[in-house]
């Protein structure tokens, strides 16, 4: 069904999705600011990049804002989104010499004009690339997204008689075509940092089959090593996609 599920086998995840949690606790520790913590945090990104495409990840998923974060000051946001406009056009040489391709997720058109621009001129200038795929997250949120997949698909039909049989007959593979993202894989493997054990709305639909994996290390100071042991972890799991163990090693019949 999904391309993941032909994968049982393979041991690198293709899709790696990672929640970068714990800049803010991080910078309290070093008696920083919460925005030194996330300019810090911004600088891993870069690095995340190059972990995973010479880990041979096809797609790494960053969540660097979700749509709850708008609660935060308005000061942290203006602060995460001028370091968005500033930092990320520095990074669009190295994107390009690394073959690495932008993608966003997320509602931008709520973000301020010079962020969107540096995202746009990112996706832009990338969009041929093909070592890894850098899918950055912003304003995102897997409930909307969903939500926003059930109106297009409604918004599709004429007439009510349609309507009422498309509904009917609706699976999860009619609503995926309506998130209008070919592209993006299944998540494989979910990380967070920063020590909290939930999904804070990241990728409900993708990861509905992501192997999970929980780390203390605050987003700041992870390291490739870090990245190394998710995926080694990852590695030794056995998916199973709802079938036994028997069948997944292929000593029980299909
Ligand atoms: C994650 O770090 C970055 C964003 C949500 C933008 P936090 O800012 O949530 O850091 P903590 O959880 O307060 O330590
Ligand atoms: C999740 O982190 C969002 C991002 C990393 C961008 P939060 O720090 O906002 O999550 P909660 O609110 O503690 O669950
Ligand atoms: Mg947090």
């Amino acid at each position: 069904m999904s391309s993941s599920e032909d994968q049982t086998n393979q041991r690198v995840p293709q899709h790696v999705a990672i929640i970068m949690d714990g800049n803010g606790r991080w910078a309290k520790a070093q008696g920083l600011s919460r925005l030194e913590g996330h300019r810090q945090g911004a600088k891993r990104l870069r690095d995340v990049i190059r972990w995973a495409r010479d880990a041979e990840v096809k797609q790494v998923s960053l969540y660097a804002f979700s749509t709850e974060n708008w609660k935060r000051p308005k000061l942290e946001i203006a602060g995460l989104m001028t370091l968005m406009a500033t930092m990320l056009p520095l990074e669009i040489p190295k994107m390009i010499e690394e073959n690495a391709r932008m993608l966003v997720l997320g509602d931008i058109s709520k973000l301020p004009w010079l962020a969107r621009k540096a995202l746009n001129r990112a996706v832009e200038s990338t969009k041929n690339n093909t070592s890894v795929d850098v899918i950055l997250c912003l304003n995102y949120g897997g409930q909307q997204e969903i939500v926003e997949a059930v109106k297009h698909l409604f918004a599709s039909f004429d007439d009510e008689k349609e309507r009422a049989e498309a509904f009917a007959n609706l699976t999860p593979e009619t609503l995926y075509a309506h998130m209008g993202r070919d592209d993006i894989l299944p998540v494989d493997l979910l990380i967070r940092t920063g020590g909290e054990k939930r999904i804070s709305n990241f990728h409900l639909w993708d990861a509905a089959y992501a192997e999970l994996y929980f780390t203390d290390t605050n987003w700041p100071a992870y390291s490739e090593n870090d990245l190394k042991e998710a995926i080694a972890d990852y590695a030794s799991r056995e998916r199973r996609f709802g079938k036994t163990s028997e069948q997944v090693q292929g000593i029980a019949d299909e």
